[in-house]
């Protein structure tokens, strides 16, 4: 006798399988099992970092050694992990789903390490930096300091190419999001709490068009609607069980 879990899977294959404009929405969570903390878990980083001294552009200007810091504490901590099973069942699912529009809130690059092309990143990429005089945009794998000048420009103005609280998202990267909202027929939510907009408002807005919302979360105490598949355990057991089955195994 299959599980609940079980049938729920299968139709949510079913239902991928009929996707027109699929999208996969990405958190935290997708990246907890590779062994990267999550921001609102028991050990997630707001439980033990303050976001407002360091992930606020009020924070950099006050106190710009100790985000760079922070920052590059957590670039160490991810560069020392892998993708999991979930991420490169992410990346198959894409080779299935050609459509499939990978959205993520995170910034770790595990994605792109596990093989996944065209990743709308919007919260940006802790490897990015930026720089606050002339705004152009590099890539930094290694230590960053307040001192560190700009390639291009030449001044010590970098700043991780992240968006803290209290910023905008970039508008272009909205735009392309909200029209592929408009024609999205199935959104696929793994490892996101849902507290941060607009990412939050994703799922609200497939479904009140009449999009199926498929979501894959180890929160028990999750509200799923009505017409929702919940999926709840990890996204490195679940996501590969979903794919295989997208492969007919
Ligand atoms: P959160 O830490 O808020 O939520 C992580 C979610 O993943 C929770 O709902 C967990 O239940 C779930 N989870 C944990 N482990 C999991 C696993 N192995 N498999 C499946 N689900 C799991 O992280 P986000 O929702 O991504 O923004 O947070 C959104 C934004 O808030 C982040 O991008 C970050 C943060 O402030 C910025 O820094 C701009």
């Amino acid at each position: 006798m299959p599980t609940e879990t079980q049938l729920a899977i299968q139709r949510a294959a079913q239902i991928l399988l009929t996707a027109k404009h699929p999208i996969l929405l990405t958190g935290a969570g997708i990246s907890a099992e590779s062994g990267i903390p999550t921001f609102r878990g028991k050990e997630g980083l707001w439980k033990n970092f303050r976001a407002e001294d360091l992930a606020t552009p009020e924070a950099f200007s006050r106190d710009r050694k100790l985000v760079w810091e922070w920052y590059n504490w957590r670039k160490r901590l991810i560069l020392s992990k892998k993708p999991n099973e979930a991420h490169y069942a992410a990346y198959r699912l894409k080779e299935k789903l050609p459509n499939l529009l990978c959205i993520t809130q995170n910034v770790d690059s595990l994605h792109k390490r596990a093989g996944l092309k065209d990743i709308l990143e919007m919260h940006g990429n802790i490897f990015r930096v930026r720089c606050q005089k002339c705004f152009r945009v590099g890539i930094i794998e290694g230590e960053v300091t307040h001192e560190t000048a700009c390639k291009y420009c030449n001044l010590p103005e970098l700043r991780p190419d992240i968006v803290w609280f209290g910023e905008a998202l970039d508008a272009s990267l909205m735009h392309e999001i909200h029209s592929q909202l408009l024609r999205c027929d199935v959104i696929l939510v793994v490892g996101t709490s849902g507290h941060v907009y607009p990412a939050a408002g994703f799922a609200i807005e497939v479904r009140r068009r009449g999009g199926y919302v498929i979501e894959i979360n180890t929160d028990e105490n999750h509200r799923a609607f009505p017409n929702d598949i919940y999926l709840q355990g990890n996204a490195a057991t679940l996501l590969p069980q979903l794919d295989s089955l997208l492969s007919g195994d």
